[in-house]
């Protein structure tokens, strides 16, 4: 068996329950991949950082404090990101800090620094990878180490690999899908009679949407997924914010219920279409007929449909955020890149 030393970057939502997960699953990763990991450093803004080249206790981190130096331990250490990147013994570093679409920094920088470190980086951060997925995982093979980005497009469904690695070969030809929980879960609720806002405050209060939904409801955190994909999928890197996106805020419940009068419904689509081989992308709010396998997803929920030479349409539907989903693309990734069996 073999002990994978981790770092984090970022304490939050996402790795607190990646611990959890961790926690969980310690013996299935030992029993059935050969994997036995071990959270060796923590770095977070606000909580500060914690070390322990034997692996950290998960009891005590399940534990969630306002800050580290609420636990009694003498693992406190004084480092930021570079300095736990640089510092700590750790083979793989996860980058959970927040997502920055316009510069992908500071995750960028820091999963830069782990690869040329010889770290291998796993990340559910969109913003650098949307930006630099060709560079970084040209540095990852450079220095002979992996790239986990399963958890940034649809949490731990399996978007990505299912594309990259199992219907690759049947040739994919265009992409459309449902990128974005929080706008499907206000136009599910539209549909039912609320208006946007009211939709809107709903979805804040259940934990759907952030206090500040810009970049979910502006159609930009969709777009970041497409990127993502056009990348993985077609090797053609375009720039989130040259993508053309409209998103959701200038619809009204008379456009839904217009919709529903031609028995269809609108929904946030993230589309890659192939012309001439070269990937077109797009994200706005398109007219769905009922039986629009699209059409019928419904809440929080997120898809991603297929379209390829040999299967026709392939379509996917599972969860797109939520702290143990995240958690477990991120697990899907330590195994890719980890298992001896
Ligand atoms: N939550 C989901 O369902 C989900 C799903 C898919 C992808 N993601 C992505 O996964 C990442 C983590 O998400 P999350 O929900 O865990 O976010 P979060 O709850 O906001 O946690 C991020 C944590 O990272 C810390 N942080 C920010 N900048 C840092 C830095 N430079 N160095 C060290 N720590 C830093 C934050 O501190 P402050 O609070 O002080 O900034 C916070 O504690 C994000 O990029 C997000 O977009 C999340």
């Amino acid at each position: 068996m073999k002990n994978v030393r981790i770092g984090m970057i970022g304490f939050g939502n996402v790795g607190q329950g990646f611990v959890q997960v961790i926690a969980q699953k310690r013996e299935l990763l030992r029993g059935e991949y050969g994997i036995n990991p071990l959270i060796t450093a923590i770095s977070d803004k606000v909580k500060g950082s914690l070390r322990n080249d034997d692996g950290l206790d998960l009891g005590l981190l399940q534990k969630v404090p306002v800050s580290f130096a609420d636990f009694e331990t003498n693992e406190i250490v004084g480092w930021d990101a570079p300095e736990m990147i640089a510092e700590s013994r750790s083979d793989v570093i996860l980058e959970l800090s927040i997502a920055n679409y316009e510069t992908g920094e500071p995750a960028l920088s820091y999963m830069t620094q782990a690869l040329n470190a010889g770290k291998s980086v796993i990340t559910s951060n969109k913003g650098p990878i949307a930006l630099s997925y060709r560079s970084l995982n040209g540095l990852a093979q450079k220095n002979g180490v992996g790239l986990g980005i399963e958890g940034t497009v649809m949490s731990g469904t399996p978007a990505i690999r299912v594309g990259k690695e199992l219907l690759y070969s049947a040739g994919i030809t265009a992409v459309r899908g449902i990128f974005n929980g929080t706008c499907n879960y206000i136009l599910s609720e539209m549909k039912s009679g609320r208006s946007f806002e009211e939709a809107l405050s709903l979805a804040q209060k259940l934990g759907f949407a952030e206090a500040d939904p810009t970049l979910d409801i502006s159609g930009m955190d969709t777009a970041m997924k497409i990127a993502i994909l056009s990348e993985v999928l077609f090797g053609e890197r375009i720039v989130p914010t040259e993508i053309p996106v409209t998103g959701i805020s200038d619809l009204t419940t008379e456009d839904i219920r217009e919709a529903a009068d031609q028995k269809c419904v609108r929904k946030l689509i993230g589309t890659i279409q192939t012309t001439n081989d070269r990937p077109e992308l797009s994200v706005k709010p398109v007219l769905l007929p009922f039986n629009d396998p699209l059409a019928q997803i419904n809440g929080a929920m997120n898809a991603i449909q297929f379209e390829t030479d040999f299967l026709g349409q392939v379509t996917l539907i599972g969860p797109g955020a939520g702290r143990l989903e995240t958690a477990d693309g991120l697990i899907q990734d330590l195994i890719s890149l980890f298992r001896e069996k």
